[in-house]
């Protein structure tokens, strides 16, 4: 339990005696928050009382009684290098995910550029990503040496809109990154069948979609590769940490030689003179990571649970409040890892209060949230890698003319979910109780109440 609570029954204690009729004068729905003091006062960046005054679950969670053993074990032995846990971890991950193989690698990113890499991907390739998504998506493509080629999102799942991506495909398309942003999954089966048709790899950025399903099947299983990240504020965190997975065995022994210097598959840590095999570098992650990351995973299912519940519950909450559309899933997804509960804000439903104004209200009222991202297809570092010496020796000039892929990478719907409708409200916010969660949906419904005094008085 965090913080102040607003319970049903509360809610229904507090209607009995305040009544009804004072507060339906606030607004013109009724609503099961409409009674409770600090939901229909003063709002919270008008100087009222936040409605959720308590702390949230601090994240990443550590508990030291379950979760320290391994860790000290491991830094008393001196044995710190990449050793038997990050084997163990490796093993669990790829069971968790339902893959045949995972290599544990320095972050989320590296994983990208390792899975891309030696799936043959480089100088002179194309590579179609979401353009709805974190920088390292884009910035693991350049770092191939091939450009990101950006697919605008559907609106409704804020994912890549799946209808726009034959559009994009040229002589030069060698791979397809779908991202499964926020933790809600892409349409994999139709990117599978698009990327059969026009034979393109497909490494899927599964970076924020630990546990998350497609009928019953892990994001991550459904491409070549699947590649994770477990950075601190992660659903599953390390602090540092990534990892890639596949069925393909080959492919596997590639990315692991790659990750150690480009040594044989299997070589030992510390092992010199092995006869190094291909062009490598190092992404090793240490045996303590492995055994913080070991502690995380034995939660990760309990919490993914909760989010899922909470997600639900939350949504249901607040789909009639006016100027909320809330996040849909493809109808194939039978699970969902939500690292962030996401919905669209129409100004139209809380009299033009612009969301700036609308994000600052709901972070007054306790209530941590964001914009989220800015959009990622028309940022300075596309053209500087473009003007790089690299770029120039493995491009044609059409190819690196900025303003002709500016042209041909518009995302008008990615541009609005970024610049004016995408809220998140942060996972760690999801692992509370269906309490919290009206607190969630009693503040936002608070603010859309009194939007027209905090536009009249803040804007
Ligand atoms: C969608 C996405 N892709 C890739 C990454 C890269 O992961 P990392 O931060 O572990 O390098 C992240 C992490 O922030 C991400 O959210």
């Amino acid at each position: 339990m965090y913080g102040r609570r607003y319970s049903r029954r509360k809610f229904v204690k507090q209607n009995t005696k305040a009544g009804i009729g004072i507060m339906l004068t606030v607004g013109a729905t009724p609503s099961i928050f409409a009674c409770s003091s600090n939901v229909s006062g003063k709002p919270a960046i008008l100087g009222g009382s936040p409605v959720h005054s308590g702390e949230w679950a601090k994240w990443p969670i550590w508990n030291p009684e379950t979760d320290e053993k391994k860790v000290i074990e491991v830094l008393r032995s001196g044995i710190w290098s990449r050793a038997k846990l990050v084997t163990e971890f490796e093993q669990e991950w790829a069971k968790t995910i339902g893959a045949k193989r995972s290599l544990a690698v320095v972050n989320g990113t590296n994983a990208l550029i390792a899975a891309m890499v030696q799936a043959g991907i480089g100088g002179g390739d194309e590579v179609i990503v979401s353009s709805y998504t974190f920088i390292a998506s884009a910035a693991s493509i350049l770092a191939t040496g091939a450009i990101p080629v950006f697919v605008d999102s559907d609106p409704k799942t804020f994912q890549i809109d799946t209808s726009k991506i034959e559009k994009k495909i040229t002589s030069r398309t060698a791979a397809i990154m779908p991202v499964h942003i926020l933790g809600l999954p892409a349409n994999m089966p139709v990117i599978m069948q698009i990327a059969e048709k026009h034979n393109l790899v497909v490494i899927e950025d599964a970076c924020q979609g630990w546990l998350a399903e497609i009928d019953h099947k892990k994001v991550g299983t459904f491409g070549k590769a699947g590649c994770f990240s477990f950075q601190n504020s992660k659903n599953m965190a390390i602090g540092e940490g990534g990892a890639i997975v596949s069925d393909d065995d080959d492919f596997m022994d590639r990315c692991y030689s790659y990750h150690n210097y480009g040594n044989p598959y299997g070589t030992a840590v510390g092992t010199v003179g092995s006869g190094t095999v291909i062009a490598g570098t190092k992404l090793r992650i240490t045996e303590y990571q492995a055994a913080i990351g070991l502690a995380q995973l034995k939660r990760l299912e309990q919490e993914t649970q909760t989010r899922g519940e909470n997600a639900t519950y939350l949504k249901s909450m607040i789909k009639e409040i006016p100027g909320i559309i809330p996040y849909v899933l493809h109808d194939n997804v039978t699970r969902a890892a939500f690292h962030l509960f996401p919905f669209k804000y129409g100004k139209e439903g809380f009299n033009g209060l612009s969301r700036e104004t609308f994000l600052k209200a709901l972070n007054a009222e306790g209530i941590n949230c964001s914009g989220g991202y800015s959009p990622l297809n028309k940022m300075p570092y596309l053209n500087n890698a473009f003007q790089s010496k690299n770029y120039k020796l493995m491009y044609p000039p059409e190819m690196l003319d900025f303003n002709t892929y500016l042209e041909r990478n518009q995302c008008p719907v990615t541009d609005r979910l970024c610049d004016e409708e995408g809220v998140w409200i942060y996972q760690n916010l999801l692992l509370g109780e269906k309490s919290d969660m009206d607190d969630i949906a009693g503040a936002i419904e608070k603010i859309q109440k009194h939007s027209y005094t905090i536009k009249k008085e803040l804007e």
